[in-house]
């Protein structure tokens, strides 16, 4: 009897040496000390062995059992030690390298740009109002007095949803809406996104922004419209900007003008930029026509306005000296990075 329990336990010895893991441990242990296990069995013996011996056998068994409970218990200290040192080490930090920095998003500086002017010219009296993107013929052309063959209407430069319905073509669309909803004094800006069914080249795109303004009381006259806008490129540019106004045709003004300011690049000696000229077209203005007020349901006997609107890509070329209208739809990082606005 002694023999088989000297001989259990050289066999258990053996067997706890080749160990690893505490998963292991835990299926030796069932092995050795579970109700099946080898000690419960000679347990079970203790009944056929002579009373006199009785109890040395079972000090025999009982040091056994002791035995193997310690011997597992050292080995599972060690294995839970050396597991934990593993994970420990395979999530080690290195605390010397330099942390990594996050990438924190900005506005586009198509928006950082058109904030600003919506800032100088909400300073400069003017609330902001938007239209709808998706328009219909009549406040895009229609109630715009353009007539119903005018070539802007055409297929080719208008996106058309379905007859009648379609993405504005500018944001003057604004002027009959607000006409309609409000009373004189009116004074508001409105800006968004604008599309046309052009070409895309360096120069145009098939959508872009504008800022349209309009402003309407009594005695509104052409001398306030051109303070406004000086005061306004003046902020923009933050320099005194030279403008002039050229007549131009825009059926829902009368008279209609072109804006250009003195090249900022040359200061009006002729450069590429401005085509060799020494002015750049920036903006598109005039008094409102008649017609307008009459569908607009204001007087055009006892009110008068003006309205101008110009693009904001155009603004955002000149003021960084940026070459290609492509890039602001591009999504390219290292041009977005360059403008570091909120
Ligand atoms: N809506 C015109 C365009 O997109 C720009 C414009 C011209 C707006 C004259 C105006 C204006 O308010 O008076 O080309």
């Amino acid at each position: 009897m002694h023999q088989s329990i000297e001989q259990l336990y050289n066999e258990f010895e053996h067997e706890i040496k080749t160990i690893a893991s505490t998963n292991d441990l835990e299926t030796l242990k069932v092995k050795y000390l579970g109700k099946k296990g080898p000690i419960q069995n000679i347990m079970k013996e203790l009944k056929d062995v002579p009373p006199e011996q009785r109890p040395e056998f079972g000090k025999c068994v009982n040091d056994l059992k002791e035995d193997i409970s310690k011997k597992i218990d050292e080995k599972q200290n060690i294995l839970v030690q050396s597991e934990e040192n593993q994970q420990l080490l395979s999530e080690k930090i290195d605390i010397t390298l330099p942390g990594r920095r996050r990438f924190i998003g900005r506005k586009h500086v198509i928006n950082q740009v058109m904030d600003e002017m919506i800032e100088i010219l909400i300073e400069l009296g003017f609330s902001v109002q938007y239209g709808p993107d998706i328009d219909t013929d009549y406040y895009n052309f229609g109630a715009l007095n353009f007539a119903p063959d005018h070539p802007a209407r055409d297929m080719q430069d208008t996106f058309y949803i379905e007859p009648g319905v379609l993405l504005r073509t500018h944001t003057s669309n604004i002027q009959a809406r607000i006409m309609e909803s409000s009373k004189p004094p009116i004074r508001i800006i409105a800006p968004g996104k604008v599309y046309r069914n052009e070409t895309i080249t360096a120069r145009s795109h098939v959508f872009f922004h504008q800022i349209e303004a309009v402003y309407i009381d009594k005695n509104v006259s052409f001398a306030d419209l051109r303070a406004t806008l000086d005061q306004f490129f003046k902020k923009l540019f933050q320099c005194d900007v030279e403008t002039r106004y050229r007549p131009s045709y825009f059926p829902f003004v009368e008279p209609g003008m072109e804006v250009d300011m003195r090249c900022l690049n040359c200061v009006g000696n002729g450069c590429q930029l401005c085509k060799h000229t020494g002015w750049l077209e920036i903006a598109g203005a005039g008094m409102i026509h008649p017609e307008v007020l009459k569908n607009g349901d204001i007087d055009p006997e006892e009110f008068s306005g003006y309205a101008w609107g110009l693009g904001i890509e155009r603004l955002t070329l000149l003021k960084y000296g940026i070459k290609d209208i492509r890039l602001f739809t591009e999504n390219d990082i290292r041009f977005l990075k360059q403008f570091s606005g909120q």
